[in-house]
């Protein structure tokens, strides 16, 4: 067991495998679905034949995801440690993108015509800054998606940085309110941390400090939205005393949902901050900075009474069983049942149809984006059709970051068990303390939430391998371990 005398006994292939995963540094990458962007064919845009269309089917659940551009402006480059997509800001581009977004839901619905007027479940502004988006642009893509869309039961999330909810006029709250008639709003902002000498260190002073996220509460909450705040911890040299007091002020200024993110960073990741060696190296090992989260997480569930929804989100308890609860994560979640549009750069769109599904990528440039949509036909360049296993592993790994398997679910739509499908997987899961089985279900221990990464990676790991070998010998290999634990978001 991690952290604990290891019972003697054979080791099997899966647990060796297991071990090696779980000293890699971990990342968030169970938040981003199978197969991982980096793990993604690519395909030519414009291309209608790979896969075939995208079909939406009436019954399944809709959730759509926009991204309204990919750009941003802090004043250190990603602010020293992201791992989105981001592009300097330029308000004319910006404009020039979200032109394009409008464009690609019209094409959207020329192509499906069944789209028009379907019940959305949630819609989410994200990506680079949704919130930097300019007001007529964002007017313009309000109202194309609430004449596309019937709205009337879904759950609107704008995501940002802070200062800019405030500091503008008009404010895009209000844009969001006159334009879609929706059943309930959110604001969600990144905080990253309280403690402004790491926001300067971010280039994120302009993004505002302690009381512009309390007036971003205030703002929301005298509206009747929702409002919840992304903090980082386990930052380099950050003493455990800081990481807690930066979730108690985050609870203090009235934050109804909290996202809380292990921060991800290793040399070789690409980020400003990942170049620094001195800055690595303060990093705590794995065992450290899983005692931190563990730590964190008893903070938030046994002393402020929140409770977790996903691997990340914590919710105040009045929000449990409430429909003003967060539900577009959860619904994500459910492959099963719900599909996904994502319109924007980036944008991800699933579709799933009883025994098989697809998943399709747009491109992540501003550029390649715009020449996506210009050129007509498919926008993605990245895409998977899903073969029987891939569609299991799909379903784990979403119900693990949903923190519960449920066997007789799964049972239902695969005809089988999980531990019949993944004996060894499992075995050395439960083995090493990562995973909790009954004969109900299978659920992540609070270790196991640390390490969702290496979890995601050993249910992926044969079928993975078993690829990049078919790959290899059909000479066409583009051979990466992206579905390991070592590259791609977060
Ligand atoms: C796409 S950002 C959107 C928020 C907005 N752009 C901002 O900066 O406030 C979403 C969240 O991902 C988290 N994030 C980004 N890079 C990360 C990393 N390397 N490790 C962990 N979390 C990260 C941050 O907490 C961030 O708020
Ligand atoms: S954290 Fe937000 S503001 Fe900073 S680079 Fe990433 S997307 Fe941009």
């Amino acid at each position: 067991m991690l952290g604990r005398t290891q019972r003697p006994g054979p080791v099997s292939e899966e647990r060796a495998e297991l071990r090696r995963l779980t000293q890699r540094p971990q990342r968030h990458r169970l938040l981003h679905g199978y197969p991982l962007a980096a793990a993604m064919p690519r395909v030519e845009t414009g291309d209608r034949s790979t896969p075939d269309r995208l079909r939406f089917h009436p019954e399944r659940g809709l959730l759509v995801g926009v991204l309204p551009h990919p750009f941003c402006n802090p004043a250190v480059t990603g602010c020293g440690f992201c791992t989105f997509p981001h592009e300097t800001f330029n308000q004319g581009r910006a404009v020039v993108v979200m032109d394009h977004v409008a464009r690609e839901l019209a094409q959207k619905l020329e192509d499906d015509p069944d789209l028009a007027g379907r019940p959305v479940a949630g819609l989410y502004f994200g990506g680079g800054t949704a919130n930097l988006s300019p007001a007529d642009s964002f007017r313009t893509l309000c109202r194309a998606l609430a004449n596309a869309f019937d709205l009337a039961s879904a759950e609107v999330t704008l995501e940002g940085v802070p200062a800019a909810f405030l500091n503008r006029t008009p404010l895009l709250v209000d844009i969001l309110r006159e334009e879609l008639p929706a059943r309930h709003f959110r604001l969600s902002m990144g905080i990253q941390t309280f403690d402004v000498e790491r926001l300067r260190q971010m280039g994120r002073l302009g993004f505002g400090t302690a009381k512009t996220f309390r007036d971003v509460v205030r703002l929301g909450h005298a509206r009747g939205f929702t409002v919840s705040g992304d903090l980082l911890f386990n930052l380099p040299g950050q003493p455990l005393t800081a990481m807690r007091e930066d979730v108690e002020r985050a609870i203090e200024i009235g934050l109804d949902h909290l996202g809380l993110y292990h921060l991800v960073m290793f040399a070789g990741l690409g980020t400003e901050w990942s170049r620094d060696p001195g800055l690595v190296a303060s990093l705590p090992a794995n065992p450290v900075a899983a005692r931190n989260w563990l730590e964190l997480r008893s903070l938030l569930l046994h002393e402020q009474r929140f409770y977790q929804t996903t691997l990340t989100n914590f919710e105040r308890h009045e929000f449990l069983g409430h429909e003003r609860r967060f539900v577009y994560e959860t619904l994500s979640f459910q492959p099963g049942r719900y599909d996904m549009i994502g319109l924007g750069p980036t944008g991800i769109s699933f579709a799933g149809s009883g025994q098989t599904a697809v998943k399709v990528i747009n491109p992540d440039s501003a550029s390649a984006y715009i020449a996506a949509v210009s050129q007509g036909g498919a926008t993605w360049d990245r895409a998977f059709a899903y073969a029987p296993r891939d569609l299991r592993i799909l379903h784990l790994t979403r119900s693990l970051a949903a923190l519960r398997i449920d066997r007789q679910h799964y049972q239902s739509v695969f005809g089988s068990d999980p531990l019949h499908d993944f004996p060894r997987e499992f075995a050395a899961l439960e083995q090493e303390g990562l995973v909790l089985q009954t004969d109900a279900a299978i659920e992540p221990t609070g270790l196991g939430m640390f390490y969702a990464d290496s979890i995601a990676g050993l249910l992926a790991w044969n079928q993975v391998q078993g690829r990049r070998n078919r790959q290899r010998r059909t000479e066409s290999s583009t051979a990466n371990d992206a579905d390991s634990n070592a590259r791609g978001h977060m």
